[in-house]
């Protein structure tokens, strides 16, 4: 498994990283955390990035989101452009590419100085205030994210997309950058295994109905087209990135973050997901 599937090489930037990396890390909302293998090395989030815009979205906006976005699974590759004009302009759901784009246009209505805010948000949740962006990953995919550029203006066509395309997704780019580690990712994730609440400082990040709709979206869309076989496997709200890494939560107990870079077919890290199985098989942890 491990150093098998394929490195996230359509973002240049990322192409280089060895897909024999492996780390896991897990913080339970007691306090306690147990990690292995490269857990400090720091990795592009990617997607798993839209999880903290769409908790500053649902924080900042009403019900009015999903007038905007869907809830369903896509069944179609991440950045799918076809789906979108079947369906006017309204990406089936908050992880697929261009469903974050809307996510990151309502972030971007709603602060003024947005990748700060994000940034601040990111640094807080994790504890650690040498988190950054990757200027080098966010350079990378501007100058090679056509497919995003298209998704954004065919969205704005229908005026689902209200701020200027480009500046969007600048900051969609710069969040996709986030330079994290498994040690960061799993300490930030910590609020929606704790009702929207972080357990360490008593903040309530998002509210206990959001943290579960969040979950939910996570189990039924947070893995891409794979969603199905993952949840058979794993059985736990989880989100991916094309870095390789994952961040899977069990309710009510603690958050996992594992990263491998190689990835299967669907965008998600291969070694990563045979974790996660090999956990859940251990510890019966699946929320099933
Ligand atoms: O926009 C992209 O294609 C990437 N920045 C993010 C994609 C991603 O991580 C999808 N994940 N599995």
């Amino acid at each position: 498994m491990l150093g098998q599937g394929k490195v996230a090489d359509y973002i240049p930037a990322l192409s280089g990283i060895s897909p024999k990396k492996f780390g896991m890390s897990i913080h339970l909302i007691s306090g306690e955390r147990f990690s292995v293998g490269d857990f400090k090395e720091n990795f592009s989030i990617q997607s798993i990035s839209k999880i903290f815009t769409l908790s500053m979205a649902m924080a900042l906006d009403d019900d009015s989101i999903w007038k905007r976005v869907g809830r369903e699974p896509s069944g179609s590759k991440f950045n799918s452009l076809i789906q979108l004009e079947y369906e006017h302009g309204i990406p089936r759901n908050p992880f697929i590419n261009a469903g974050a784009h809307v996510i990151t246009d309502i972030v971007f209505s709603g602060y003024s100085e947005t990748k700060l805010a994000i940034l601040e948000l990111v640094q807080r949740l994790s504890a650690n205030k040498s988190i950054d962006y990757n200027e080098e990953v966010a350079q990378s995919e501007r100058e090679t994210g056509n497919r995003n550029l298209a998704m954004g203006y065919f969205m704005k066509s229908y005026g689902n997309i209200h701020n200027k395309v480009r500046e969007v997704l600048d900051v969609y780019f710069h969040q996709c950058s986030l330079s994290m580690s498994c040690q960061d990712l799993s300490r930030a994730f910590l609020y929606l295994a704790n009702d929207g609440v972080m357990p360490s400082t008593g903040e309530q990040i998002i509210s206990k109905k959001d943290s579960d709709r969040i979950n939910a979206l996570m189990l039924t869309c947070g893995m891409y087209d794979s969603v199905g076989d993952f949840a058979y496997r794993v059985g736990l709200p989880s989100k991916s990135g094309v870095g390789g890494g994952i961040v899977a939560i069990v309710p009510g107990q603690m958050s996992i973050a594992v990263w491998s870079p190689g990835l299967s077919e669907s965008g998600n890290s291969l070694a990563g997901t045979f974790a996660l199985e090999q956990f859940v098989n251990y510890t019966g942890k699946s929320i099933f």
